[in-house]
């Protein structure tokens, strides 16, 4: 068999020639309905196409959440600062160091934003990163050793399971970044795990600030997910790409369609590839031969779609404490902030 990549004793778990992702991606597309991991999506050239995402009219999602921290950002640094009631009530960490950390930063853009107003605030401050792109975050970590020029620090690897490796790195009072509705990708099940994962790794009194899209009407939804440039058509595409250079897969790109719906009763929109006709495609790196019928799907991505009242419930069933949620003028989207509680 070939070999694709490095040997598997030096692979990431960004690789997909990790022996976890190997499974994973096997099982999703020889089961039934056919499924990948949207985390697959962001290798170099999928991390830059999500840039290019974020600057479509349509994708109002990035400019909703840049409203609300520009916003709001020094509301925040006084919650997490101890200048409210809120903060007030953190328990052991020391709130004159601030360790901003942040799962999956994508370009680091919103990070830098918080990190500014602390950087203005308190002459302690640092920044530390979670992603399973390498690329995304050393566009990142540039972005804020730039300006506000705080020392930084980062870990390659999936935040469920590296994520230690990054608090352990942190020190004083933390303001955990998981941003841009990278919640809305995790099933409800796989959000509570993967936030109480979050919680444990962090110390009472810290602070955890996430993106949730809220739900609203799907002539609003679909075209973020499916815009007229067609470039969350190629990120979607990218996907096939990179299994054929990752995996020596043999996918015909063009024999292959983009498409998204909402899914009302999942409340999510829902990402698909669709086979454009009967073909057979072989994956080299897994020993795989798929059959795919004209029309059939891998399901590649979930984005949900909250309520304030599902946020709340979400907190709670994570072991965080609310603090208070933002919105946009057009109340499209919800950054909220919540705390692990004290005692
Ligand atoms: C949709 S982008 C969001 C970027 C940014 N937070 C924003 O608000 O624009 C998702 C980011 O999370 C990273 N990512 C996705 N799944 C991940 C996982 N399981 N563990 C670590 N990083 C992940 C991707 O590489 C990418 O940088």
């Amino acid at each position: 068999m070939a070999i694709y990549g490095n040997s598997t004793g030096t692979l990431t778990q960004a690789s997909l020639l990790h022996p976890e992702n190997l499974r994973e991606i096997r099982q999703g597309l020889i089961g039934w309905p056919r499924r990948i991991s949207s985390r697959y999506f962001y290798d170099d050239r999928g991390s830059e196409l999500f840039r290019e995402i974020t600057e479509l009219d349509e994708y109002y999602l990035t400019g909703c959440e840049f409203e609300i921290l520009n916003s709001n950002a020094r509301r925040i640094a006084d919650h997490v600062l101890g200048r409210t009631e809120a903060g007030k009530a953190a328990g052991p960490t020391d709130a004159r160091t601030i360790s901003i950390l942040e799962a999956g930063p994508g370009d680091g853009s919103k990070a830098q934003i918080i990190a500014r107003e602390f950087a203005s605030l308190s002459d302690s401050v640092s920044y530390g990163a979670i992603d399973i792109s390498p690329e995304a975050l050393s566009i990142a970590l540039l972005k804020i050793s730039e300006d506000p020029g705080l020392p930084t620090y980062s870990v390659v690897g999936d935040t469920l399971h590296s994520l230690r490796d990054l608090t352990n790195q942190s020190t004083g009072r933390r303001l955990f970044l998981f941003l841009g509705s990278n919640i809305g990708n995790y099933t409800y099940d796989g959000a509570v795990q993967l936030l109480t994962v979050i919680r444990r790794a962090l110390e009472p009194g810290d602070f955890i600030l996430i993106g949730f899209d809220l739900e609203k009407p799907a002539e609003v939804l679909i075209p973020a997910y499916s815009d007229s440039r067609g470039v969350t058509r190629e990120f979607n595409l990218n996907l096939l790409r990179r299994m054929n250079r990752e995996l020596g897969a043999n996918f015909d790109i063009s024999a292959f369609e983009h498409e998204a719906h909402y899914n009302a009763e999942a409340g999510a929109m829902q990402s698909f590839l669709v086979s454009q006709c009967q073909q057979r495609v072989t994956i080299e790196a897994m020993n795989l031969d798929l059959l795919f019928e004209q029309e059939e799907a891998i399901h590649t991505e979930n984005s949900h779609k909250f309520t304030l009242h599902g946020i709340e419930r979400m907190a709670a069933e994570s072991g965080f404490a609310p603090v208070e949620h933002l919105s946009d003028l057009r109340k499209y989207f919800a950054t909220s902030l919540w705390q692990v509680p004290v005692g």
